[in-house]
């Protein structure tokens, strides 16, 4: 039998923390059942991301792009956010200060209850006017009409994501940092934290003196840095944190 991950530390720094920040990556939607990018069954591992996620690639060939996002958009619509989601909903209402950041464009977090959600990289479900930047939303898998066009001027739709070689939004991500400096603790959940800018806000946050706890089954360049490490599936050890700390809580109030 494996041991039960040791959480007593944690649970100490996060009882007396004010302000809590959560950056989720790919991994805690991998017990969902939605690919990760970097992984041995990643996607890509198996895909181009430059023939599929490049403002480039979707010039060239909206069709190709397209698929792909439909295709992803048919598997997301089929699975449910799982218990590290839920989790990470409830913390909404525990912590004085709580935010959520995510590279994400699943919406998970959104289906499990989180109100309070920071995109940085955008989000599957939303469509973009090429021509006129309007955003919509759009739940339909298939598309009824692929590539979408659209309804006001006619110009191709797009995914309102963030693709290779494209910036974040500015607020949104002034709006991270912003988040990441104030904290007292960030938890650094499923992103194999090589790609830029997320990467970078445990370290500022780190900076500004938050302590960083890394959930992954694989160590990553943040783990060095990280102050607990816990190499757990996010769906397992978030559950296991929240029982202790929900515990611990009640202690006080007693
Ligand atoms: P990656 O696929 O790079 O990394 C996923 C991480 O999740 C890996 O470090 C895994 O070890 C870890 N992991 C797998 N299963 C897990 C589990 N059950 N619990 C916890 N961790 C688990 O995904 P990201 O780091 O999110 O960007 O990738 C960052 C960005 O690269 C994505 O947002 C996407 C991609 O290209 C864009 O599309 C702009």
């Amino acid at each position: 039998m494996t041991e039960k991950p040791d959480t007593k530390a944690l649970i100490e720094v996060l009882s007396h923390a004010n302000h809590v920040v959560v950056s989720t990556g790919a991994g805690i939607s991998a017990e969902s059942g939605i690919p990760t990018f970097r992984g041995k069954e990643g996607l890509w591992k198996k895909y181009r991301a430059e023939e599929l996620a490049t403002p480039t690639a979707f010039a060239q060939n909206p069709n190709l792009v397209w698929e792909f996002y439909e295709w992803r958009r048919g598997i997301i619509a089929e699975k449910e956010p799982n218990p590290g989601h839920k989790v990470l909903a409830r913390w909404e209402n525990i912590f004085p200060a709580y935010s959520l950041i995510t590279q994400n464009i699943d919406g998970f977090h959104q289906k499990a209850g989180s109100k309070n959600v920071l995109e940085l990289h955008g989000n599957i479900w939303k469509l973009r006017c090429t021509e006129e930047g309007t955003i919509t939303e759009n739940h339909e898998t298939p598309l009824k009409k692929s590539p979408p066009l659209c309804p006001d001027c006619g110009a191709l739709l797009r995914p309102h994501v963030v693709w290779f070689g494209e910036s974040l939004s500015p607020t949104v991500l002034q709006k991270a940092f912003q988040l990441s400096s104030e904290c007292n603790v960030i938890f650094v959940v499923g992103t194999s934290a090589f790609v830029q800018p997320a990467a970078s806000l445990p370290l500022a946050a780190a900076e500004a003196g938050a302590k960083i706890v890394e959930i992954n089954p694989d160590p990553t360049p943040l783990t060095p840095y990280a102050d607990f490490s816990f190499r757990e599936k996010a769906g397992q050890i978030l559950p296991l944190i929240d029982e202790e700390l929900k515990k611990t809580l009640r202690t006080k109030k007693e």
